[in-house]
């Protein structure tokens, strides 16, 4: 059989991700595996339709594909997602139709589950068959046992394709429907939102003046009562996505420091507003790859956040409900810098008039809540994550990430359990007696959901607090 490899590793031939298929192939050398480095490539392919048409090819005579990739910031990289864009903006959908597919990723988990919906997604998008997915830690192959988990995985894959199994699919089509939005003039007699001393970055990726996000923007702008600044990212100089190179570990300096203008952008531009709001629309399954080469970028800051504490709005144009994977990414990327999302709005099911009104509320409240700096506490979403960055940045990942241990030291972010020094008194008071003293553990018990509470009814009754 015939496998064709989409390695979406910048880095091409030196992937970590990309270890596991030679692993593969030397297990089952019966095989042809066509190795595609497309995400290295991406520009090359952009502008080269015959090398991309070669790579089309491949997919053609191929069995089976396999997507084969990294984790970037939640997602796969800006090039993959790009070359992703150029499968349907180039109509080569038919390349991939009734395909078998799977997946192999590595990261350190940090929601890989959501680049791997992504890519279940648009592999279903495809017509392809998804049979499963692999989603290893980056040095899993160096475990026994899941080396000979990564055997069956690719054993499994194979035995499908060749007894051409039926597989499920998971991921309904996304129905987008034709709405054009046109301002509706019900905000003419409104009262301006007063921004105070706010400061409001609007960044957008529309290339189309009349397309609907546009339009919203221009209807966004008129709710305040000062200009506020709006930033078409395709307005901004960039030269390329992240390549990977983790040099930014030692001291958060981008290797395209003084190459293109991204950093500038961040440091005056991107961490600096109290008020953020996104115009997007949504392009596949997701946003544009400019926006992701924008967030992959800016991981020259590492694993901490630089921007916190401030109010989030989101303005989408496209079917976001039927993405909740995409809505998972938006509010975790929030959550995880202790900001605040305050609404999603999309031009998806309502006329232009209740468009324009949900623009206007998400104006007024993101300046309701920036003034009142309200932050919601986060979900499972940023307390979850959060520990996967901490114990790998104390862990195996400080010698290379040296800036995020020095700040996770300075900013007290090391909140290891075994430090709580009252939950250590608790446990040292409590757990002898109630091991040696049965009756001790049996009253304990009894009056456990009574005590549990008594601390939280002090607050509730102390009419100071
Ligand atoms: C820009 C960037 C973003 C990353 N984002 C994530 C992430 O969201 N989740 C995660 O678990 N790992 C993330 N990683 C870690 C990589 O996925 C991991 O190192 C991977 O094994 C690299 O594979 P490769 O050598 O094949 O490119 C990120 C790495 C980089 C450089």
């Amino acid at each position: 059989m015939k496998i064709a490899i989409l390695n979406g590793s910048p880095k091409g031939n030196l992937s970590v991700t990309l270890q596991y298929i030679l692993y593969i192939q030397k297990k089952f050398p019966h095989h042809e595996y066509k190795i595609l480095n497309v995400a290295q490539q991406i520009k090359t392919l952009e502008k080269n339709q015959e090398k991309f048409e070669d790579i089309i090819e491949e997919i053609k005579t191929s069995d089976g594909v396999i997507w084969e990739f990294p984790l970037y910031v939640m997602l796969v990289s800006s090039q993959y997602k790009r070359f992703i864009e150029l499968i349907f903006e180039r109509n080569v959908e038919d390349a991939f139709k009734n395909k078998y597919a799977s997946l192999i990723c590595t990261s350190i988990h940090f929601y890989d589950h959501t680049a791997i919906n992504y890519i279940h997604a648009i592999s279903e998008d495809l017509e392809m068959k998804f049979v499963g997915h692999f989603s290893a830690d980056m040095m899993d192959l160096m475990d026994e046992e899941q080396r000979k988990n990564l055997i069956s995985f690719a054993e499994d894959f194979f035995s499908t394709i060749e007894n051409k199994l039926v597989v499920s699919r998971r991921f309904p089509p996304l129905k987008s429907r034709d709405f054009e939005y046109n301002p509706s003039g019900i905000l003419t007699n409104k009262e301006k939102i007063n921004i105070n001393d706010k400061k409001i970055l609007v960044l957008t990726d529309y290339t189309n003046e009349d397309a609907n996000i546009a339009k919203m923007v221009k209807t966004l702008q008129k709710c305040f009562s000062d200009k506020i600044e709006v930033i078409n990212i395709y307005d901004v100089d960039i030269k390329g996505g992240c390549l990977g190179c983790i040099q930014c570990g030692y001291d958060n300096q981008c290797v395209y420091k003084d190459k293109d203008g991204f950093t500038d952008f961040y440091h005056k531009k991107l961490r600096t507003a109290d008020v953020y709001i996104y115009a997007l629309t949504i392009k596949d399954r997701y946003f544009s790859s400019r926006l992701k080469t924008v967030w992959d970028r800016s991981f020259f800051n590492g694993h901490v956040p630089t921007v916190i504490g401030k109010q989030f709005g989101y303005i989408v144009s496209g079917p976001i409900s039927q993405i909740p994977n995409l809505r998972e990414i938006i509010c975790a990327m929030i959550e995880i810098s202790d900001c605040n999302l305050v609404d999603i709005i999309t031009d998806e099911y309502y006329d232009s008039q209740t468009i324009d009104l949900m623009i206007y509320s998400l104006a007024k409240r993101l300046i309701n809540y920036s003034n009142s700096n309200f932050i919601n506490p986060g979900t499972y979403l940023a307390v979850g994550g959060k520990k996967i960055f901490r114990d790998a940045i104390y862990g195996r990942m400080r010698f290379v990430f040296q800036a995020d241990h020095r700040y996770y030291e300075e900013h007290g972010l090391y909140d290891f359990p075994q430090d709580d020094e009252q939950a250590k008194k608790m446990n040292e008071m409590f757990i002898p007696l109630m091991e040696k003293d049965e009756k001790f553990r049996k009253a304990f018990y009894s009056r456990a959901n009574t005590e549990m509470i008594k601390p939280l009814q002090s607050i509730v009754r102390d009419p100071k607090k």
